[in-house]
């Protein structure tokens, strides 16, 4: 996508704990989700463990994850789903008593649930004599329990009833035992369960599932080496519940509150409950805004760790808390007394406790919320004392926090010190090192609380020496560097206010172009401010400030490669060039790109894109560079050269990080990195770049491009639940951005997504709404790279329409209309580039299908062929299977059944690569309908899930195997080393071990990446 435009409205008041203190008490009617999100991965491990079950043989699974983090709720949606189907299910819960609990309290629980059902004579019918007997020990209902002298035998007599009553249960249909929250489990339930799990092999028909808290298993928790046993036996699967990422996170937000959430909403609840289900649900409140105060409960939940810990570690974690989420030790241990050994020895109990998770040289809290509730809990003399001590400290050590970092992190702690002249003039100070780290998000921060202070200092402006004008100018820039329009205009206009234009023309004049292009990406129109400011920099006055103003005069005209853009971008260059102003010369020659890329010509659009990079490289001007990197993918991904369009981007994010513009440029940049790896078909990596992005808490526009590339993918893949929320979400979040009313960009693919999501659900007409509103609403010709595929897909509805949808006279004519539309504006539209050729290819054998008989059909064919042919020279397999699929039909259809049954097997190959399930499922019933065979691969369904690894997951581990450290396998895989990182233990987790060799041992193991055997 190009024309980046970003909105970010968020009321500055709402920062961390302050927004979450002071409100309601005891407000705990949490309000869930009514569908269970983001666990696709997951229910089908189960599902497939299931289905050994069901096939007679032995399965168990293990889930381990975090409190909260959704194991019971999995767990009961996939027993619920299960149980419908005919399955039996036995509930039992551990109880937290304590190291030695109730002896066997799950399994009496499943005893009660059946003897609710059958009776306890219904229950002991279901056993060889002498009945159940030995059931007695768990449950009353069963009678006395009888005294048996030998103690070991009578616990071998109930392991061996309790594993009689499963198989005799089990010949009635398939069971399944769930043991939860097993890290409460006592002793004798940890051996039955691990008795029955063992036994599988002879139980056939049962799957037992297990789930428990892997932060409570310390390193010597009984539960550990059990797990480790279990592991190894080939039928259990051991899986750990990662937390959500930032997509699934937001969309459980707006599942639990039943709308799209505000972004800053949608970010604070992200930055505090970090994807753990339950932490989000709590911090919630009723009406589906943020909660004022962590509930009861969950503190509770959050210090239980805590308040377990010996007092004087305690007091420790109380100072880190002050010091936020991670702390140094050399600080800590300045800051609190204790050096050396000795701090690490009194922070040993919380690690040891999985409150504090050690990295290199400090410490940091295990989860945010942590932090917050210990932090809460700190009495308010005790915050500003101990902010104070960091602030002194920082004073006279600033290197005891990353370089750079010692001057803003000491404004940090004088400010909640409440020490209001130091808050001023430490603001003052690390707003300039900010800005010199191009840390813009911060250097904003930090110059509005110099402006919210400087009345109560009275000499301010000599304390820092600078004006109150002055400040407002930075502020100014620096929330234009940081995409925060509507501050950013605010802050310009006050500056306005007080500056004298007969005094400082050109001061003035470059406020008004600042807040003109301030006021352009926030929805304001700019053309009065430009106008006034070139009326103040006239030719001959001072011509850099001029150009400068003449470049964003350009890029705000209305008709984007009309003549008058293009005299403003020329004098803009002349005069730049006279000045010596590079960077401004890159900015214009990047302009006058555009408008060639606008007018048609690519080439010369790339040619000058190099050219403006350089001059930009040259300045150091980062803005012109990053507009060249959106601007320059954009036109390659246009022309089908997608690998080059994504590795621009790609760049490009890199540049925007160095930039400090991660979170605004950097996002909209991972639009166009993902854009390509769409059409690529590398939905993984696409869908990692889109989750990398969207951690970032982009703008409100840039969210609605991820989503809506995210919705493509999910839609491809046939995932049809999770495309309707993200493509009702984009839309939203569209709706809301007033001045893009009209941009195509966004509107012409979420058309698109929206009527195939109609044609996969078999909404026809509906379909047919939708295609028919985008038509009439847009101009399509002025974009043919979004309005090709609108067109191609408008062309399918019509075509397709069911028999039932033809009887209704109205529809049947309502598409004859839109055919003979979209065949119009087909006729007109632009078709430079194979990109466009194949939809050109496609749109014609949708469109020109003709009666069914087979000269009709052999054109079609033809059509359809080399539409295929044009969509593998641009590699886009997604598209070429689907023209495959369709070639094949009209094979059949021509009476070429050797023809239909090649390319369906190819179709059926490129699909299951792609794990483009629907489009699988399509080809194998026109294989089963025709009685073509597709070979032995596809005829057997879909491949075994592996280990309930990810397909990405299998390739991290393939590297992993081969040795790779996580930044190898992030370069060769396009993520970054954190991201390779974060599947690297989430593969540790699910494969059960707990290093990297381990892994790749396992791998060897179980010959996960042996070539395969030569057909
Ligand atoms: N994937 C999910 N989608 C929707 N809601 C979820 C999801 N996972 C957890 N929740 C909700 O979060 C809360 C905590 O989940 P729960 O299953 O009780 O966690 P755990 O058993 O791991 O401690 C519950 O209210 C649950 O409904
Ligand atoms: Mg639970």
């Amino acid at each position: 996508m190009q024309r980046e435009a970003t909105l970010t409205a968020r009321p500055s008041a709402l920062a961390g704990t302050a927004m979450l203190s002071g409100i309601l008490e005891g407000m705990s009617a949490r309000m869930s989700s009514p569908v269970l999100v983001g666990r696709g991965d997951h229910m089908g491990v189960l599902e497939a463990a299931l289905d050994r079950a069901r096939a007679g043989g032995p399965s168990a699974v293990l889930i381990g994850g975090e409190a909260g983090i959704g194991k019971s709720r999995l767990v009961n949606e996939f027993t619920a789903a299960a149980a419908e189907a005919g399955a039996r299910v036995l509930v039992g819960g551990c109880l937290d008593l304590g190291t030695e609990g109730v002896p066997f309290a799950p399994f009496a629980a499943m005893l009660r649930g059946l003897v609710r059902e059958l009776g306890a004579d219904g229950v002991a019918a279901l056993l060889p004599a002498p009945g159940a007997r030995e059931f007695a020990r768990l449950l009353p209902e069963f009678g006395e329990a009888g005294i048996e002298a030998n103690a070991t035998v009578a616990r071998a007599r109930l392991f061996e009833q309790m594993l009689t009553l499963l198989e005799r249960l089990a010949e009635a249909g398939p069971v399944m035992a769930v043991i939860e929250d097993a890290h409460w489990a006592d002793r004798s339930t940890r051996e039955l369960t691990a008795f029955l799990i063992r036994s599988q092999q002879i139980l056939d028909g049962v799957m037992i599932i297990v789930s428990y808290r892997s932060d409570d298993l310390h390193r010597t928790h009984p539960l550990r080496p059990l797990l480790a046993e279990l592991d190894r036996l080939a039928w259990v699967e051991r899986m750990e519940l990662p937390r959500l990422g930032r997509l699934h996170a937001d969309e459980l937000v707006a599942r639990i509150t039943g709308r799209e959430p505000e972004p800053w909403l949608a970010d604070e609840v992200y930055r505090h409950a970090e994807g753990n289900p339950l932490f989000i649900e709590e911090l919630l409140s009723s009406d589906g805004g943020l909660g004022a105060e962590l509930s009861e409960s969950l503190r509770d939940l959050l210090l239980a760790a805590v308040r377990q810990l010996p007092e004087q570690t305690q007091e420790l974690l109380r100072a880190a808390s002050a010091g936020g989420q991670r702390s140094g030790h050399a600080l800590l241990a300045a800051v609190t007394g204790p050096a050396g050994d000795d701090l690490a020895h009194g922070l040993r109990p919380a690690v040891a406790a999985n409150v504090l998770v050690p990295d290199d040289g400090g410490y940091a809290f295990r989860h945010a919320l942590i932090r917050e509730a210990v932090y809460d809990d700190l009495l308010p003399g005790e915050r500003t004392r101990l902010h104070t001590r960091f602030a002194q400290i920082l004073g006279s050590e600033p290197g005891m926090v990353a370089p750079g970092r010692g001057v803003i992190e000491q404004a940090h702690h004088w400010y909640h010190a409440h020490d209001i002249p130091w808050a001023l003039v430490s603001a003052w100070q690390a707003a300039e090192v900010a800005g010199q780290a191009l840390a813009h998000a911060e250097q904003l921060t930090l110059l509005a609380r110099v402006l919210e202070l400087w009345d109560k200092v009275p000499d301010a402006a000599n304390r820092i020496g600078a004006s109150h004008l002055r400040v407002l100018e930075q502020a100014a820039t620096a929330a234009h560097a940081a995409d925060e329009y509507e501050r950013g205009i605010a802050f310009a206009s006050a500056a306005l206010k007080e500056a004298d234009p007969a005094a400082e023309p050109v001061r003035v004049a470059l406020l008004l172009e600042k807040r003109a292009m301030l006021g352009k990406h926030g929805g304001v129109d700019p053309t009065a401010d430009l106008r006034a400011a070139l009326e103040l920099v006239p030719a001959g006055l001072d011509d850099a400030a001029r150009a400068r103003v003449l470049v964003s005069e350009a890029k705000s005209l209305d008709s984007p490669c009309g003549p008058e853009a293009r005299l403003a971008a020329e004098e803009a260059l002349t005069l730049a060039r006279q000045a010596g102003d590079v960077g401004t010369q890159a900015a214009a020659v990047g302009e006058l790109a555009m408008i060639e890329s606008f007018s048609g010509d690519d080439a010369a659009a790339l040619r000058m894109f190099a050219q403006a990079s350089a001059l930009a490289r040259q300045a150091g001007a980062y803005r012109s560079l990053l507009f060249v990197a959106v601007n320059e993918s954009h036109v390659l991904g246009g022309l089908g050269e997608h690998e080059r369009a994504a590795h621009v981007a790609r760049t490009g994010i890199a540049s925007a990080h160095e930039y400090g513009l991660a979170r605004s440029t950097g996002t909209f940049l991972a639009i166009n990195v993902a854009e390509p790896l769409v059409a690529l078909g590398r939905w993984d990596e696409a869908t990692d770049v889109i989750e990398q992005a969207l951690a970032l808490s982009p703008p409100r526009v840039n969210r609605a491009g991820l989503r809506l590339l995210a919705a493509a993918i999910a839609l491809c893949r046939g995932d049809l639940a999770d495309s309707r929320a993200l493509i009702a979400t984009a839309r939203t979040a569209l709706g809301r951005v007033s001045f893009l009313h009209s941009d195509t960009q966004f509107y012409l693919p979420l058309a698109q997504l929206e009527a195939e999501q109609c044609l996969s659900e078999g909404r026809q007409a509906d379909a047919l709404d939708v295609v028919t509103a985008a038509v009439d609403r847009f101009d399509l010709l002025r974009d043919p790279r979004y309005g090709w595929p609108l067109l191609t897909t408008g062309a399918r509805v019509c075509t397709t329409l069911p028999a039932a949808a033809l009887r209704d006279r109205g529809t049947a004519e309502r598409a004859g209309v839109l055919l003979g539309q979209l065949r119009t504006l087909a006729a007109k539209m632009d078709v430079s580039g194979p990109v466009r050729q194949a939809s050109r290819l496609t749109f014609a054998a949708e469109a020109g299908a003709g009666p069914p008989n087979t000269s009709a059909a052999e054109e079609t064919l033809a059509r359809w062929d080399a539409a295929a042919a044009t969509w593998d020279r641009v590699a886009q397999p997604y598209q070429l299977a689907t023209a495959t699929l369709r070639s094949a039909e009209a094979a059949m259809a021509a009476g070429d059944r050797e023809g239909a049954a090649q390319r369906l097997r190819r179709a059926a190959d490129l699909a299951d690569q792609l794990g483009a399930r629907l489009l699988s499922k399509e080809i194998a019933v026109l294989a089963r309908n025709a009685r073509l065979a597709l070979g032995t691969d596809h005829d057997a369904g879909p491949a075994p899930r592996r280990l309930g690894l990810t397909a990405r997951e299998f390739e991290v581990l393939s590297l992993v195997t081969a040795g790779r450290s996580n930044p190898e396998i992030g370069a060769e895989l396009f993520i970054s080393a954190k991201t390779a990182s974060v599947h690297v233990s989430s593969i540790l987790a699910k494969l059960g071990v707990s290093s990297r060799g381990e892994a790749a041992a396992a791998a060897h193991r179980l010959h996960l990446f042996d070539p395969a055997p030569a057909a």
